[in-house]
């Protein structure tokens, strides 16, 4: 961070402070369900109220279709959340860089806050339009980021407009960066690795990146399936890439060169068919039966991988070890996550998206080191990317 600027050393009492926040949030029924990303953003927005900035916020919501106002996606419901979090009058622009906006923001005094509407309603943020940007630069003097969540993007708020205005960090950002790249820089050793989810597809730069700098790599989910493949095993009916079969052989062989150890199941949780009511048993990986997919990984698994964690320093995970959202599969992404709530000595670091959801789910979110607020953004920062709403501010 050392070639960014930092939001305490901007000069904002009194100025008009644009920042760059992640409100992307669940909302249902007209009431944010999750406001983690909300809270997440308070220390930056109270140090401007303190200071006596005028605070504009904007963030997207969603993926609308950009072509104007869509009441499902309106961020209202996330600056009424921060209206009961704050210590500060918040205020709400109906639009984004229109009239409301501007009157509103030429009412706003020192302390007080304005969230605009959902940047996604105009389909030139996303485009990084310059005119677009420019619209949101002037209405104001000064730019503040403090959405990591959003840094893989490169979009108008996020890149064009930090071009225009001197441009600072927020701390959620700061903190952020600083944990993520203190992990993979400079982590306590052993460093343990858990990656799950899905598909191999989406993880292959962050495995081979990880491969370099972690004593252990933790598989599961979705994708150890195809690793299984590529060591010979037959996975019956479970998930798997036939076109990456080769390349997770050759992670396996790079992995070995390294010095990086690669656990993969043992013993998998098997199903008739994907549903809560299947008919369900736990078999070693070599006797998977052919009509039968498994999903989620298995007692003896579990145990092992526990005792990874359990032995890590520096311990991150992203992606669930199984569908966990379903209780006959939800026990290996359970175990992984109570190690990693029982390992106090070390720093354990959840990499966003369904982990967050996993560790929210099992009640141990308060017993992590560091939990991200970017998926998509987080895993491109451990792939080795260079971030744009970071890359920005420099
Ligand atoms: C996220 O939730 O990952 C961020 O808010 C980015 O959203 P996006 O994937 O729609 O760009």
């Amino acid at each position: 961070m050392a070639d960014i600027k930092l939001v305490e050393q901007a000069d904002v009492a009194g100025k008009r402070v644009l920042v760059r926040v992640d409100f992307n949030v669940p909302i249902a029924d007209g009431v944010v369900t999750d406001d983690t990303r909300i809270r997440r953003a308070l220390p930056t927005i109270a140090y401007l109220v303190g200071k006596g900035a005028k605070v504009i916020l904007m963030s997207h919501l969603g993926r609308p279709s950009g072509t104007g106002y869509e009441e499902k996606f309106s961020i209202k419901p996330a600056a009424d959340r921060l209206a009961a979090l704050v210590d500060a009058p918040v205020a709400f622009a109906g639009d984004t860089i229109g009239p409301k906006a501007k009157e509103a923001v030429q009412n706003l005094a020192g302390g007080q806050i304005l969230v605009l509407e959902n940047l996604r309603f105009d389909k030139r943020e996303k485009k990084n339009d310059p005119g677009f940007a420019r619209a949101l630069a002037d209405l104001a003097e000064i730019y503040v980021n403090d959405a990591f969540g959003t840094a893989h993007r490169a979009h108008a708020s996020t890149a064009g407009v930090a071009h225009l205005l001197p441009a600072y960090a927020g701390y959620l950002l700061q903190n952020e960066v600083a944990t993520l790249t203190g992990m993979l820089d400079d982590p306590k050793r052993p460093f343990v690795a858990i990656l799950g989810g899905s598909k191999v597809s989406d993880k292959v730069g962050v495995i081979d990146s990880l491969i370099d700098k972690a004593d252990t790599i933790i598989i599961g989910g979705g994708m150890c399936f195809t690793f299984l493949l590529a060591q010979g095993k037959a996975v019956g009916a479970s998930l798997k890439e036939e076109e990456w079969i080769d390349r997770a052989g050759e992670m396996l062989k790079k992995a070995d060169a390294a010095g990086c150890k690669i656990l993969l199941p043992s013993d998998v949780v098997v199903a008739d068919r994907f549903a809560e009511d299947a008919a369900v048993s736990t078999v070693p990986v070599d006797a998977i039966p052919a009509d039968m997919m498994g999903l989620d990984i298995g007692p003896e698994t579990a145990k092992a991988y526990a005792d990874a964690v359990a032995g890590g320093k520096t311990v991150f995970w992203n992606g669930p070890m199984g569908v966990f959202e379903m209780r006959p599969f939800e026990a290996g992404t359970k175990a992984v996550a109570e190690a990693m709530a029982a390992n106090a000595e070390g720093d354990t670091i959840i990499g966003g998206g369904d982990s967050v959801a996993a560790v929210n789910k099992f009640g141990l979110a308060d017993r992590m080191t560091f939990i991200s607020t970017g998926g998509g953004a987080s895993m491109e920062l451990v792939e080795g990317k260079a971030l744009p709403g970071v890359e920005a501010l420099k």
